[in-house]
């Protein structure tokens, strides 16, 4: 039976909780130590769905690993005896993708299911194939996978970016590191995850110069040993819990936080009239009246992250006066809309460009996540509604929020997972 949260709303959070490793980086980074050819011990891992999913598929390939309950993994890839990741887990998420650029550097051929994900737009991989190709791979796409082989192995080369994009800069790295010669990624994704990424490869023994930068370049070297590895924490749920915060009109501190990586966010709050104090490692948000309308075009890092575009919609929902959001990087990320007008918002959406309208308050009713963030978004609606909200669908926000409910009762919400039943299914 599946789940639902129940959420009744109007209380303001207040008090502290500590923000949990990064999904998009955890996602990633476990797929970069079949390069290791050791063992590895990474830390600060989010307790999700995404991050087991990961871990199954290591297992499938033949590595062994030890995962405890408090977000650490042991993995050792001595021994891999596969370079098919081709199991429907590989459908499951996006991220099962960087399978492919570390198998291609380990064994000079991969192959695995296409990659599932958020339904948010297209997401084509055209660039990552772009990449794998300009060294001198050769990847089709049939039969509902993707297979890619260089029998005499990579060869360094500049590959010129025709996007930024997050998952291709990192497939290209993972792919690159055991490459002849230098690889030069120009047009490269800067995203705290994709520098977190890189620093692994760096503790491996890889060299990468440039992380962080629109430029990225990495050396072949023959081979990479196991390290031990702390994931940097989430920017998204960090980012996610100081809207909620605003969204409740309350006094919330984060720990273990990287306060610059969430600046765009930060900026946009103090424009709504938002309170932000920041040190070196917390973040303290709070707020009173409602906030004021702001306009916001989502960008790649250092811009406004699109995995918050949908939870600061909600926010903006009740704010003075008439907001502007672009969401410029997917087609279609604005589902969430169609299921907070129930609970009284005003927004109209004109292709990428949403225009929300402040109401006074949002009511409690029945909603569905129809993706990651949508979900989280509905989250902070629910929070901040008048009566009870009920959010199905909720195996999205499982996927990438490490026991979100647990840390917003913990500052003073009221939310509850509770099985559906079995008749409520069929509508959602
Ligand atoms: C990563 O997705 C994240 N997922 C996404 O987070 C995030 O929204 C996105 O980066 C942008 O920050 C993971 O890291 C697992 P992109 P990714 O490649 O790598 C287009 C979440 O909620 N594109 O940066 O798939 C693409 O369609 C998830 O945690 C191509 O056209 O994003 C999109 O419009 C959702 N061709 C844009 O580029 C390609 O080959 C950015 O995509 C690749 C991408």
């Amino acid at each position: 039976m599946a789940d639902k949260f129940v959420i009744n709303g109007g209380h303001a959070l207040t008090g502290s909780v500590d923000v949990t490793g990064a999904k998009n980086a955890a996602v990633a980074i476990l797929p970069a130590a079949i390069l290791a050819r050791g063992v590895c011990v990474i830390e600060n891992l989010p307790r999700i769905a995404d991050v087991l999913i990961i871990r199954d598929i290591l297992m499938e390939l033949g590595a062994r690993t030890e995962y405890d309950d408090n977000g650490t993994l042991t993995v050792d890839t001595t021994h891999l005896d596969s370079s098919h990741a081709t199991s429907e887990l590989c459908k499951r998420l996006r991220a099962s993708y960087y399978f492919i650029g570390a198998l291609l550097a380990r064994f000079g051929e991969a192959e695995t299911a296409l990659p599932g994900g958020c339904a948010i737009g297209e997401r084509p991989i055209d660039q990552h194939i772009k990449g794998w190709e300009a060294m001198g791979a050769k990847v089709s796409v049939e039969y509902g996978k993707i297979r890619a082989e260089a029998p005499n192995g990579l060869k360094g080369c500049d590959i010129y970016m025709d996007l930024v994009s997050v998952g291709a800069t990192i497939n290209i790295m993972l792919a690159a590191v055991h490459a002849q010669g230098v690889t030069t990624i120009v047009n490269a994704a800067k995203e705290p995850h994709v520098v977190d990424v890189a620093n692994f490869l760096l503790c491996m023994g890889a060299k990468i110069k440039g992380a962080g930068t629109d430029i990225i370049r990495i050396t072949g070297v023959p081979r990479l040993h196991g390290c031990n590895y702390a994931v940097i924490p989430d920017q998204i749920e960090t980012g996610t819990l100081m809207i909620a915060a605003a969204a409740t009109r309350g006094d919330v501190t984060l720990h273990n936080v990287i306060p610059r990586h969430l600046d765009a966010l930060t900026a946009k709050l103090l424009e709504m009239g938002v309170i932000v104090e920041e040190g070196a490692d917390y973040l303290r948000v709070r707020t009173e009246g409602r906030p004021h309308a702001v306009r916001i075009k989502t960008m790649p890092y250092p811009g406004f992250p699109t995995d918050l575009q949908q939870p600061a919609t909600v926010l903006l929902s009740t704010a003075e006066g008439a907001s502007m959001i672009t969401e410029s990087i997917f087609e279609q990320r604005f589902k969430h809309i169609h299921e907070i007008r129930r609970m009284g918002a005003d927004i109209t959406i004109e292709d990428k460009v949403a225009v929300v309208h402040g109401v006074p308050r949002l009511t409690g009713t029945s909603v569905r996540a129809t993706d990651l963030r949508a979900g989280a978004a509905l989250i902070v609606a629910g929070l901040m509604a008048d009566g009870t909200t009920e959010i199905h669908n909720i195996k999205y926000i499982d996927r990438g929020y490490d026991h979100i409910e647990d840390k917003l009762n913990s500052l003073g919400a009221d939310i509850s997972r509770v099985k559906e039943e079995a008749d409520e299914r069929e509508f959602y």
